[in-house]
């Protein structure tokens, strides 16, 4: 008897590793598929995406709460907030439909704007540099927790006018939320936990809330205690609470994956180092193809109003689509040689690594200035960065929503 072929699922330990033949597949049989073991439709097929994406009144991001567990309105995590003195997950910026998201997203689109992010590129370049002289004279480093983890951390910390002995909540924080928008793999017990961790975080920044609210600074925290919503009001604290969580995610859990994945194609590419170094005025273009190619936000959720149609498949209402940005990425049907990283390629920047309509990436501008800035000084500063082992096999956290490696262990000459 031949053995039942196992379903094709994204909870299958592999495809954390390595998700891309399930993609190729899916695009090619299935590009709107009901996965059987999460019951999610996975959407891997470019055309589909856009479709959902610039769609938000058929498909809206408010998120089913069961499967997006960090926004939470089920009554025993709301007990849990009230217990310990948190404020309840409320649908802001990611989660949020319009008009509520217009609102919202207007309040940040200033702060991490190119004019403002012009006049970061020179504090980010000194955090790198002061992140790279902690191991430029050892012989290796795993760069994945001595750069790319650290980075973003920092950035987003002064932003908000937080300090750097603090990052450690600054890392916790979006590492639970994105855990909890997993919440099909996780146990009742692991969703408590995740909460407790957002809850000791919202407390930490209370204090600065305070702070901010009694005495005004000029960073991101401040303005947003001190902004006023179009409707006149000020944001209350729960709002506040909502909007920091959906930065220190845009940033501290999307970041780390961009750098990540970058230095894990460089490592292995030493032909391509060299191109880099001779030519830095590219790097900006290897940053977009290495975000296309391996999508630190892998994928995110939609969830449909009506009963909707999508790819020749009916979908009910109600029914949350998994959009796999880093399979549309690799469509065959919209990027030419898909699957090859390639430094002139047209339209370069229309990839779905940011997403797509009202919700693409407000943070884009920052997080393409930060990886830019990151690789261009990695390779400022270091020569020959080799995998170590040579061999050594790169492995990734097993996340649904954003792809880190979980350590990137490099030898490297300093440039002197
Ligand atoms: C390479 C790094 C980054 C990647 C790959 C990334 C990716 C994304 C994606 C795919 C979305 C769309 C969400 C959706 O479809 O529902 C998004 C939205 C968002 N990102 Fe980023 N992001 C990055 C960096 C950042 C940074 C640095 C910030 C913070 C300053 C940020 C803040 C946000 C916010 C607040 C949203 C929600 C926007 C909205 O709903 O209108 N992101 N990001």
């Amino acid at each position: 008897m031949n053995p039942v072929p196992a379903p094709l699922t994204l909870a299958d330990p592999q495809v954390f590793q390595c998700p891309y033949p399930l993609y190729e597949r899916l695009r090619a049989e299935a590009p709107v598929y009901l996965d059987p073991v999460i019951g999610l439709y996975l959407v891997t097929g470019a055309a589909e995406m856009k479709e959902v994406l610039h769609n938000h009144v058929d498909y809206s991001s408010v998120p089913d709460t069961r499967i997006m567990a960090f926004y939470s309105n089920a009554p025993e995590i709301l007990e849990l907030y009230e217990k310990h003195g948190g404020w309840a997950p409320m649908s802001t910026l990611v989660t949020s439909d319009p008009p509520e998201h217009r609102r919202y997203r207007a309040l940040v689109e200033k702060a991490v704007g190119a004019s403002n992010v012009r006049q970061l590129r020179e504090s980010v370049t000194k955090i790198i540099n002061e992140l790279i002289d902690d191991f430029i004279d050892e012989p290796k480093v795993d760069l994945q927790k001595m750069v790319s983890l650290r980075l973003p951390v920092f950035v987003i910390g002064d932003m908000l006018g937080m300090p750097r002995e603090l990052k450690d909540t600054l890392q916790a924080m979006p590492e639970a939320t994105t855990q909890l928008a997993d919440a099909s793999l996780l146990s009742p017990q692991q969703i408590v936990e995740g909460h407790l961790t957002l809850i000791r975080g919202q407390k930490v920044f209370h204090e600065y809330i305070e702070r901010y609210r009694a005495a005004p600074e000029n960073n991101l925290l401040s303005n947003l205690v001190h902004a006023r919503l179009d409707t006149g009001e000020f944001l209350s604290e729960r709002e506040i609470h909502s909007v920091i969580q959906a930065l220190l995610v845009g940033g501290n859990d999307t970041t780390p994956g961009a750098i990540g994945n970058s230095m894990v194609i460089l490592a292995r590419d030493a032909a391509l180092q060299q191109k880099l170094r001779a030519n830095p005025s590219l790097i900006a273009n290897f940053a977009e193809e290495s975000m296309r190619l391996e999508s630190p936000v892998q994928g995110l959720f939609r969830r449909t109003t009506r009963q909707m149609v999508l790819g020749g498949v009916t979908i009910p209402e109600g029914a949350t689509l998994a959009m796999r940005y880093a399979a549309a990425n690799r469509d065959e049907k919209v990027f030419e040689h898909p699957t090859e990283l390639d430094l002139e390629r047209k339209g370069i920047r229309n990839h779905f690594a940011f997403g797509g309509g009202i919700h693409y990436c407000v943070g884009n501008i920052l997080a393409r200035m930060e990886l830019t800035v990151a690789v261009e000084e990695l390779l400022r500063r270091m020569d020959n960065i080799v995998m170590d082992p040579p061999d050594f096999n790169v492995t990734y956290l097993p996340k649904i929503v954003v792809r880190n490696p979980e350590s990137i262990p490099v030898t490297f000459t300093k440039r002197v």
